[in-house]
């Protein structure tokens, strides 16, 4: 029973609670979001990156290719190009299978050349796989010092296993090789693969909180040195990843690979824009976290952090007359991007350490730019003593809002519903930066709404609620789960992904006070359409009985504590089964294997095989 109050005041709920939380993991930009379709495009990875590479990794060489790193270069953050000889060629393969295109689409090319052959560099540019061209070749001549040169094909046929090869009649430098598909998200030059921008705009997050994570606040802070070359491993630096693209250096990040920064922070203030979201950057705090803990004690180097963080409240809000709106107009984009949050920080273990660098930087942009709420965190735990210390901090200095982070059972999601029932309202607001229970069942997502409902009822002191992470590419997975999965050509929704979107896309005006009474918790048959997961714990439950989606009984047992095996070949109804096919009531299910062991709430999957009798 539910008894709703329909006179209760609850509280309000901010059309922003739910929101996005993206990350540079799984190869969630390069490769991922990002629609550059060719890996390695700079030649700039390096063992040091990944012991796995080499400046030459997937691309593969016929003639006299080679790598140089010299004085000829591009750009000082953009060492290495590649030394083309006459009648030599380079092929990229891509990400995952390959470079995929798709029948009658428009692919757009473009390199960076230079040469000091009199007659210039012709170059022949194929698109191919195994099976032959999988467009009709270009040819571009190179000519004089570095220039861009651009040419587009149109697809022939469809493949995921496509090869770039860009062939040179003539001594040429090569660098920026480059491939996007016309179809970009908002069709935006330098932009985002659609299928997976339209899956995070589908949701309609309230904010973006980008760029990580542990990406963030790890490695080293110095700046990216021009004089030496390179400075790898860095945390994440905003000014690195600005302007034009072939100027940005490259990193290797704190999940294992090196990212390009061709997403950068331009382009996600342009995605938040675009998909209607608030924009929350994290910088670091100089403290690093996620297992480096770490605290560096260098003022000058604090002090330039901190400028640089009022530089990104520049660069997002100022007019274009100031140094740094004048870049962003110089991009593309004069309007302010309307900046109102910024987080510091990210899950560091060092509570007094952080906290000493945090109130510097709030302090700094609170005297120049008091309308911006800083947001500080709570450490890596849910609980526990440094979780405890970071959230007495938090209280003392009077912080805004808190960033907290979990990943936990489903069972933990379902007992803490009421977790923030008991938060002082008169402490920070919280900000759920992180949470997700470990998998992608349906019994996850069922656990994730079903805490997101204690989310919501305390919206007045829960602000901002995402999910992590948003992005994997199933063939280099460093973290699960995620919400969004995809390969080189697909990309598919998770359960949570639903509900996340179910939220997301119903976010009320106000929370209705009510209760429910009767609400069969740790007892009580268990129901379910085949295909769904269902939960059951075997000390919990004696009866277990599954129904068909017509409600008629499809098979039920007895299984007592400890017995942790229910087995029961058959039964009859109509229903649905896995794959969403229908099974006519004629039919049998046989094979139905449910195990419940004695570990409390598990997550079992039914798995059903049917098998038609008759017709
Ligand atoms: O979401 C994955 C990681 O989990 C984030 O990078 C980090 O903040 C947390 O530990």
């Amino acid at each position: 029973t539910i008894d709703v109050d329909t006179a209760g005041a609850g509280a309000k709920i901010d059309d922003t609670m739910y929101g996005v939380f993206y990350e540079d993991i799984n190869r969630a930009a390069d490769g991922g979001l990002y629609a550059e379709l060719v890996q390695n495009r700079s030649f700039e990875y390096e063992p040091a990156d990944n012991r796995n590479y080499t400046p030459l990794t997937s691309w593969d060489t016929k003639g006299a290719a080679k790598v140089v790193n010299d004085g000829g270069r591009l750009h000082e953050r953009n060492r290495n190009y590649l030394s083309l000889a006459a009648g030599s060629s380079v092929t990229n393969s891509g990400y995952n299978t390959g470079i995929a295109v798709e029948k009658g689409k428009r692919y757009d090319f473009s390199v960076w050349a230079r040469t000091d052959r009199a007659g210039g560099a012709p170059l022949t540019l194929t698109l191919h796989d195994a099976s032959g061209e999988l467009a009709a070749a270009r040819r571009v001549t190179a000519r004089g010092g570095w220039a861009k040169y651009k040419a587009s094909f149109t697809a022939t046929r469809t493949s995921t296993a496509g090869r770039l090869t860009v062939a040179s009649g003539a001594d040429a430098a090569l660098d920026m090789i480059s491939l996007f598909p016309r179809d970009t998200y908002k069709g935006r030059e330098n932009g985002l693969r659609k299928d997976l921008a339209e899956k995070i705009a589908a949701l309609e997050p309230g904010f973006l909180r980008f760029p990580g994570g542990c990406l963030v606040n790890t490695g080293s802070h110095e700046a990216y040195d021009e004089k030496s070359g390179w400075q790898r491993k860095r945390s994440y630096q905003w000014k690195d990843t600005i302007g034009p693209v072939e100027q940005r250096a490259t990193n290797s990040n704190f999940w294992g690979y090196n990212q390009s920064y061709g997403l950068g922070y331009y382009e996600y203030f342009q995605f938040a824009e675009d998909t209607g979201a608030m924009p929350l950057p994290v910088v670091p705090a100089l403290v690093t976290g996620c297992g480096q803990n770490k605290a560096t004690d260098d003022p000058a180097l604090l002090k330039r952090h901190i400028q640089d963080t009022l530089d990104l409240i520049e660069f997002a809000n100022g007019p274009v007359s100031s140094e740094w709106g004048k870049k962003r107009a110089r991009m593309g984009h004069p309007k302010p991007f309307g900046l109102t949050h910024l987080a510091v920080g990210n899950e560091e273990n060092l509570p007094e350490e952080f906290f000493a660098r945090f109130k510097e930087f709030r302090a700094a942009i609170e005297a120049k730019y008091p309308e911006i709420t800083v947001i500080s965190n709570s450490g890596p735990d849910d609980s526990g003593s440094t979780f405890d210390k970071a959230w007495q901090l938090n209280r003392d200095a009077n912080v805004a809002m808190v960033d907290e982070h979990y990943y936990n059972s489903p069972q933990w999601f379902l007992e803490n519903n009421d977790r923030y029932d008991s938060y002082d309202r008169r402490g920070p607001e919280v900000f759920l930066g992180e949470y997700a229970s470990q998998g992608n069942t349906f019994g996850n997502a069922l656990s994730e709404a079903a805490f997101m409902t204690g989310l919501e009822r305390n919206a007045d002191v829960v602000k901002l609620a995402s999910y992590a992470p948003l992005l994997a590419n199933e063939d280099y997975v460093q973290w699960k789960p995620n919400m969004i999965w995809f390969d080189n050509d697909q990309s598919w929704g998770s359960a949570n992904y639903e509900t996340q979107k179910l939220f997301m896309r119903n976010v009320g005006d106000e929370v209705v006070p009510s209760k429910a009474s009767g609400t069969p918790a740790t007892s009580g048959p268990i129901t379910g359409a085949v295909g769904l997961s269902t939960w059951a714990t075997s000390a919990a439950y004696d009866d277990v009985s599954v129904t068909g989606a017509d409600g008629e009984p499809l098979f039920s047992d007895d299984f007592s504590a400890g017995d942790g095996r229910w087995t029961k070949a058959a039964g009859k109804g109509t229903w649905t089964v896995e794959d969403g096919a229908y099974v006519q009531s004629d039919e049998t299910v046989e094979n139905t294997l449910v195990t419940a062991g004695d570990k409390g709430w598990q997550n079992y999957d039914l798995k059903v095989k049917a098998t038609k009798k008759s017709g």
